[in-house]
């Protein structure tokens, strides 16, 4: 572990929704010591604040209102001991539980394909992962936030897979909603994830795939550190 925590480098993980891409990059931010940052939180906590503040109205975004609440957002990460996990603030409010609500979800996709949106949350991730030692999910991380990533992972899963996942989270937080409404979320947002003109989900040429529609996080973990020390053996 000495070692592990000697070469601090970024790690960039990307992929599709709900494919446990967070519950990995926290698993192997705690294991390294290094930072986690939850790219697509950033994103909800936008569409949050745009919903509370009468930028989408009945699911449908105004992207010039949404660009005109941009400047007086700031969001920032802190860390929660209680959760052993950062929770994120919007100008000073925790939302951290209000961000993942089907509500939120629904109309993420149209906050996210915002140029605006995605030009004031990328420069903001940038200087988060200035100095190294951080793993980061998004969806473009590998591609645009840092390309230069020194380990690039594509998480894919099944979407039925990825729909069940989603649901039995939501449920276990006592949302009342169903599982065809969850899959009809997730392949939706696929679709829009892949085929927005701003900086579409796309897997970087060098990154690894890894499809964990059959595998538990302690079988993805252990193929993670085989790779994390082949390449910082090399760097
Ligand atoms: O990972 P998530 O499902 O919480 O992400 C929420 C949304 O944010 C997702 O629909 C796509 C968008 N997103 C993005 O466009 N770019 C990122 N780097 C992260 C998320």
């Amino acid at each position: 572990m000495s070692d592990i925590k000697k070469k601090k480098i970024i790690i960039a993980v990307d992929g599709f929704s709900s494919c446990g891409k967070s519950t990995f990059a926290k698993a192997i931010a705690s294991k390294l010591g290094y930072i986690f940052i939850d790219t697509g939180a950033m994103y909800r906590a936008v569409t949050l604040y745009a919903l509370e503040h009468g930028a989408i109205r009945s699911g449908i975004v105004d992207e010039e209102a949404v660009v005109r609440l941009l400047p007086e957002i700031s969001i920032a990460f802190r860390f929660n001991p209680e959760r052993g996990a950062s929770d994120i603030y919007v100008n000073g409010d925790r939302v951290e539980g209000r961000i993942r609500t089907i509500e939120v979800s629904n109309c993420v996709s149209g906050v996210s394909a915002i140029p605006e949106v995605r030009s004031k949350l990328v420069a903001l991730q940038q200087e988060m992962g200035g100095r190294k030692g951080i793993v980061m999910d998004g969806r473009d991380i590998g591609t645009t936030v840092f390309p230069q990533a020194e380990i690039k992972l594509f998480m894919t899963a099944d979407p039925k897979v990825r729909a069940r996942r989603r649901y039995d989270e939501l449920t276990a937080k006592g949302e009342r909603v169903s599982l065809e409404e969850i899959e009809c979320n997730v392949r939706s947002r696929d679709y829009a994830d892949m085929n927005r003109a701003a900086s579409p989900l796309r897997r970087a040429e060098d990154a690894i795939e890894l499809d964990n529609s059959r595998m538990t996080v302690e079988e993805q973990m252990e193929w993670f550190l085989k790779l994390y020390a082949e390449v910082t053996a090399r760097i």
